[in-house]
């Protein structure tokens, strides 16, 4: 089963990729964690997409499109995967819908998760990460048992430098121009699910689950 989980900055794409990718057994391909990875390194792919992220903006078609794809390669997504962050583009789609058919097979699901505005600036300036893992953690609603140490690894916890208030603007406005068209793109092939992000983490992943186990109730 390959599951795209749409949705703005905060909405709480990671967090429940983490938790649907557990349940199911499917990878969990997240584009800007494959990226913060490359930033950590330092390597080629890391310099050249620091400075976009670092401004909030998306990383180039290109990149992105070369980097999922040959994460898509890897053998634990040969029969599915749960996509984070990816696409975030028309032409991210097409790309995906290309690579799929090639491969003979097609997304079956996106997963847009809907939260208000004032919500995702609250949940992305309380939110710290696992420089391991990348497991996200927030101050208020799902605090490490830790202070500052992961619950699952035990790496340090750390906030993104791109969750600073100016930056958060930036990346929502990005969104709403460049990604939120995908809405769209997948209502109109019949295979968008809308989910209502504001509810607890929990009740978020069982309406996912929901929606995963009955392709019929997709919304248009
Ligand atoms: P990326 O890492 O994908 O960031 P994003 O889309 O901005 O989304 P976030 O990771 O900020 O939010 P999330 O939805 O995962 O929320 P989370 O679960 O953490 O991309 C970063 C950058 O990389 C981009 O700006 C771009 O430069 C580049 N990039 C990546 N992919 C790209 C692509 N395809 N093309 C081009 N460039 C790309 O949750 C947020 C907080 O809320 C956490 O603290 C969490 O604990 C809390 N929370 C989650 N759910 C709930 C809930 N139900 N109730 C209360 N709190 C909750
Ligand atoms: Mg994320
Ligand atoms: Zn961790």
């Amino acid at each position: 089963m390959f599951v795209i989980l749409l949705g703005a900055p905060g909405a709480g794409k990671g967090t429940q990729a983490e938790i649907i990718s557990g349940k199911l057994g499917l990878a969990h391909v997240a584009t800007g964690d494959l990226f913060r990875q490359a930033v950590e390194k330092n390597d080629m792919l890391g310099r050249l997409v620091k400075g976009y992220m670092e401004k909030g903006l998306l990383v180039p078609d290109e990149v992105t499109i070369r980097v999922l794809s040959e994460r898509l390669n890897g053998p634990d997504c040969r029969t599915g995967c749960i996509l984070d962050g990816f696409p975030r583009t028309l032409e991210q789609a097409r790309a995906l819908d290309k690579t799929m058919s090639e491969r003979g097979q097609a997304v079956d699901v996106a997963v847009y998760i809907e939260v208000p505005e004032a919500e995702l600036l609250k949940r992305l300036s309380g939110r710290w990460i696992c420089r391991k893992c990348q497991a996200p953690y927030h101050e208020v609603s799902s605090p490490p048992k830790v202070a500052g140490r992961c619950d699952k690894c035990g790496g340090e916890l750390y906030q993104r430098a791109d969750d600073k208030k100016e930056t958060v603007r930036e990346r929502l406005k990005v969104y709403f121009d460049q990604t939120a068209p995908l809405l769209d793109y997948y209502s109109k092939k019949g295979k968008l699910a809308r989910v209502d992000g504001r509810l607890a983490i929990e009740e978020v992943s069982g309406r996912i689950m929901s929606h995963l186990h009955a392709g019929s109730t997709r919304t248009k």
